[in-house]
């Protein structure tokens, strides 16, 4: 079985997809991990994030720079996002993630583009994991608050939005719903609500 769960960031689509990995016991990749560790690599070896080529380069990561708890800073999300729009960066990861997602018994991607671009066809269910841009950016900030990061809601808003905005109008796999997904709305859903949605929602897909 394979699920493919894609959605902007901070909609609950990580929470969700390690749920479901964890209900039907299946691996689980988040594939934002990689884009980032490209980003990160490109931050490391001083390559311009926004040139195809050098951002390529940096596509060579070691995997053990996926543990860097660096990863999950706001400011690699950042670079990861403007890695993301060349498509050679892309073409780069799309043999590893659908590898990883046609592994024998199946598996949970999360990222931009799974149901559209890297199982659109072999994936079992489909969902599209969204929030409202106040929610979204509320749930990252308190997130920050918990690991003492120092931050304010404006700066936060002011990132995700230019993330969502570069996210969704980049020519290569923009973010969008494959026109097959199911779309959950998880603005206003506790976080076991949103699980026990999505549940459902795959239930209803097989
Ligand atoms: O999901 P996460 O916030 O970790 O992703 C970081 C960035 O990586 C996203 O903003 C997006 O630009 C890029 N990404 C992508 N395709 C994916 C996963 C992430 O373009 N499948």
């Amino acid at each position: 079985m394979i699920i493919a769960v894609d959605g902007p960031t901070a909609s609950g689509k990580g929470t969700i997809a390690r749920a479901l990995a964890e209900h039907y016991g299946l691996p689980h990749l988040d594939t934002g991990l990689l884009y980032r560790a490209v980003g990160r690599q490109a931050f490391i070896s001083d390559f311009d994030p926004d040139s195809p080529v050098e951002a390529l380069c940096a596509c060579g990561f070691h995997d053990k720079l996926l543990e860097d708890p660096e990863l999950r800073s706001e400011e690699t999300g950042g670079l990861a996002s403007r890695v993301s729009i060349h498509p050679g960066v892309r073409q780069a990861l799309f043999e590893r993630q659908r590898a990883f997602a046609l592994q024998d018994g199946g598996a949970v991607l999360d990222g931009r583009d799974i149901g559209t671009v890297i199982v659109p066809e072999e994936a079992d269910a489909k969902l599209f994991v969204t929030a409202s841009a106040a929610a979204r950016a509320s749930r990252r900030f308190r997130e920050m608050q918990e690991n003492g990061v120092d931050t304010t809601l404006e700066e936060i808003t002011e990132q995700i939005e230019a993330r969502d905005k570069r996210d969704q109008e980049r020519e290569d796999s923009p973010l969008k719903p494959a026109p097959d997904a199911y779309v959950l709305d998880t603005t206003l859903m506790k976080k076991e609500e949103a699980i026990a949605a999505a549940i459902r929602a795959v239930e209803r897909a097989l």
